[in-house]
Parts: structure tokens; C-alpha cells; sequence
């Protein structure tokens, strides 16, 4: 691991990452459901937890239906996740029988996503989103309410062998870096 932080943070988060080479292996139903019910406790606006998922365990129907609408160089490595999510949130809240604009909906669902992907690590276990998928085909065969926006699909799993992954693909199995803080915020001002 080549990463390092310029500031002193919690120990998990710069061990997280979006490896490719999952391992084929089953996950329950159980364990999906802790990911979930970390995202559960998200904040968002008013409390409105707009996000919305629908998942498939490797094997079943569902995991078969989300795989199946991935572009191809997503599915090429997605289909050894144990467990495969689309990620969504409801652009519109009910108040007094009205649908108005959740402006705030895309941002909540991302809050959600990241502690996902935390729960995932803390399990010993991945998540990798992507955006890379067909949303028109996604949103019709799992069913979707127009009010929903299809926001990724998250592949979790375990670890597996990164020789099984294409070539041009195994070189992004090592963590990448990030920009430094300076260079995205600054004092009083946008950088
Ligand atoms: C919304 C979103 C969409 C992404 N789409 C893809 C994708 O289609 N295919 C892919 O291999 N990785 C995808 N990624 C993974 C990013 O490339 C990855 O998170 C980024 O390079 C940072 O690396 P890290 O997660 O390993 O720290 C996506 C990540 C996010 C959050």
C-alpha cells in the first residue's frame, strides 16, 4: 500500500479502496443486509433517506439481471463479486399528498454509499461502484418507480486473484492517490 495521508485521520480510510479481482465467493443474505443497514444510518436532508437499492446475491436472479446491464468492461471482473447492488435514491418527497424536488437526493445517496463501502472493509470484505452500466435497461428489468434515479451499480465481494483479471486491468489493483487537500480547499474561498 503506497497511500499515505498528509493529516492525521481514522486508520479506515485509506485502506479502502475499488480492487477488481473478487473472488467468486457466496456471501448471505445476512451480510448483505449489514452493508445495508450501514447505509441506513447515512445522514440526509430532513431525514428524507432518499436512496433506494436493489440487490442480487451471487447465483440468484437478481445478481444475473444487474450483471447483465453492465458495460462490457465492468462485467468482465463484476461477475466474480459475491453480491452486486444498484444504487438509487428517490428525486421526488411526499409531503401533504405532494411530490416536490429532493434536491438534496443524489448528494444523500453518495453519504450512504461511502459508509457501505466502510461497513465492507470493517466485514473484511470490498465494495466497488460503478458507473459504468446501461440505466434505461437496469431501471426496467428490476422494476424501478419513475421517480427513482439510478445513481451505480456496487459490486462487493471478497479478494481474489488478480491474475484472473485482463492485463490492462491488473495494473488498478494497486490503491491510487488522491489530490492534496490544498489543491481542492482553501480558507475563505474556493481554491
Ligand atoms: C460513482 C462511481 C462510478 C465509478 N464507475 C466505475 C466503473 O464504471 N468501472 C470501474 O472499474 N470503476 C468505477 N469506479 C471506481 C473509481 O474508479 C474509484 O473509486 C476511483 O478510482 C478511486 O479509487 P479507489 O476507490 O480504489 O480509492 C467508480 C466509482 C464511483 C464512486
Amino acid at each position: 500500500m503506497t497511500r499515505s495521508a498528509d493529516h492525521p485521520i481514522h486508520a479506515q480510510f485509506i485502506p479502502r479502496h475499488s480492487p477488481r479481482a473478487f473472488a467468486s465467493t457466496e456471501m448471505s443474505e445476512g451480510q448483505m443486509l449489514q452493508l445495508l443497514e450501514a447505509a441506513r444510518w447515512a445522514p440526509s436532508a430532513s431525514n428524507n433517506q432518499p436512496w433506494r437499492a436493489a440487490y442480487g446475491l451471487r447465483g440468484d436472479a437478481g445478481f444475473a439481471t444487474i450483471l447483465a446491464a453492465l458495460n462490457e468492461g465492468n462485467r468482465i471482473w463484476a461477475g466474480r463479486a459475491s453480491g452486486l447492488i444498484a444504487w438509487a435514491s428517490r428525486s421526488v418527497v411526499t409531503r401533504e399528498g405532494q411530490d416536490r424536488p429532493n434536491a438534496w437526493a443524489a448528494f444523500d445517496a453518495g453519504t450512504a454509499w461511502g459508509y457501505l463501502a466502510l461497513q465492507a472493509q470493517d466485514m473484511g470484505m470490498f465494495a466497488h461502484a460503478m458507473g459504468g452500466f446501461d440505466a434505461a435497461v437496469l431501471a426496467q428489468s428490476l422494476d424501478m418507480p419513475d421517480d427513482f434515479t439510478l445513481h451505480a451499480v456496487i459490486a462487493v465481494g471478497t479478494y481474489g486473484n488478480p491474475a484472473d483479471l485482463p492485463e490492462d486491468k491488473r495494473a488498478g489493483e494497486v490503491p491510487n492517490g488522491r489530490n492534496a487537500v490544498g489543491t481542492w480547499a482553501a480558507k475563505g474561498k474556493f481554491a
